[in-house]
């Protein structure tokens, strides 16, 4: 892998208390052109902006897929990320998803081996203090013709950040607009499942609310997931969360989530939910909890949801599931408790 290191740093210059989520970029980023078949040249360059040429097909036909992944510092100064192979693994159900090349392992995971520790001092230490790191790929071959791209560009770039939201979000369940339908690309982190949210977003957000919830694309009746999250549902005492299908993201603080409740003791059911489910309990007093789980949010407590131009209040409770599996998460993650799993992994620089 070819180094080429930036001869100003940005660090100094940069104010980590007020950092605003995915505004500010470290010293350096990781490019790999692919052409011809093969993955050539992979290499850590100065962050800078890149040329691309207007008939790229990324532009026309978005051909681009992402993930999202952080990395944390613990007391000693050691770096970890979370998980990565599963962010390999579902980059590349991604790639596959959109016609794209999948990228081999020991590329990915290099790579963000070697350029998190290039640029380790951006990782500051302090629960709540991550590296959001962003990997993509996207079509880079000038032609406008509609068939999949014969060149692309493989990219890491790293982002200091804090916490996602600063307070609980409040969510409109969707009944006329859908982020995903059957046999689409739901299930797939393409960049534009995420542009397709904006415009719903938007006027969910003109009436109050943050985030959507996704409803099945045919009935608007079983929940699929809370804006760019999985959604969790606390009945009583069971922990309800919709099953992963082609239209719901494969969420590894998801399936962490699922893992550490069952391990606590807590009572896990992976069903379809139904909006009207969710309603009853709220009437009977049943519904204890929503939260909304993803790398960026790591667990997001829901405070109340509208749903056919009525709010439900949720309120806050002690001991809630959420703030307990956070917790727990978060002590895996920064290397504050033991990690039986295995899902710590701690960066190193290996040059390939
Ligand atoms: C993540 O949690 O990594 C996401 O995908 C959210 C991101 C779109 C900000």
């Amino acid at each position: 892998m070819r180094i080429e290191k930036t001869t100003v740093s940005k660090l100094k210059n940069t104010d980590f208390n007020n950092l605003k989520f995915g505004e500010v970029f470290t010293d350096h980023m990781f490019v790999c052109d692919y052409e011809d078949g093969k993955w050539n040249d992979p290499r850590i360059v100065p962050y800078k902006a890149i040329q691309i040429d207007p008939s790229a097909n990324v532009f026309h036909y978005g051909q681009a897929v992402f993930e999202g992944m952080k990395a944390y510092k613990d007391k000693s100064g050691k770096i970890w990320l979370f998980r990565p192979t599963e962010n390999y693994r579902r980059i590349s159900i991604s790639s596959e998803r959109l016609a794209m090349p999948v990228l081999s392992e020991n590329i990915f995971l290099p790579a963000l081996n070697e350029l998190l520790s290039l640029d380790k001092e951006w990782v500051k230490p302090g629960i709540g203090n991550s590296l959001y790191v962003r990997p993509f790929i996207f079509g880079s071959q000038h032609c406008i013709a509609a068939s999949p791209s014969k060149k692309y560009k493989f990219m890491i770039i790293l982002s200091p950040v804090q916490s996602y939201y600063s307070s609980p979000i409040r969510v409109l369940v969707a009944e006329k607009y859908s982020r995903a339908t059957n046999g689409g690309v739901g299930y797939a982190k393409a960049a534009g499942n995420y542009g397709a949210q904006f415009y719903p977003t938007r006027l969910a957000q003109e009436e109050g609310y943050d985030q959507i919830i996704w409803t099945d694309s045919k009935n608007h009746e079983f929940l699929e997931e809370a804006g760019t999250m999985n959604i969790f549902i606390r009945i009583e005492d069971t922990l309800i969360t919709a099953p992963t299908t082609d239209t719901i993201l494969d969420g590894i603080t998801r399936k962490s989530i699922i893992k550490l409740a069952k391990d606590n003791n807590i009572n896990v059911e992976v069903r379809p939910i139904s909006i009207n489910e969710i309603v009853k309990a709220h009437s009977s007093g049943k519904l204890k909890e929503i939260f909304g789980s993803g790398t960026a949010v790591l667990v997001s407590e829901i405070s109340g949801f509208g749903y056919k131009g009525k709010n439900y209040d949720l309120k806050s409770i002690k001991n809630s599931y959420s703030s307990t599996l956070k917790s727990i998460l978060t002590k895996i993650q920064y290397n504050l408790t033991t990690d039986p799993y295995g899902w710590r992994s701690e960066v190193s620089a290996v040059k390939v």
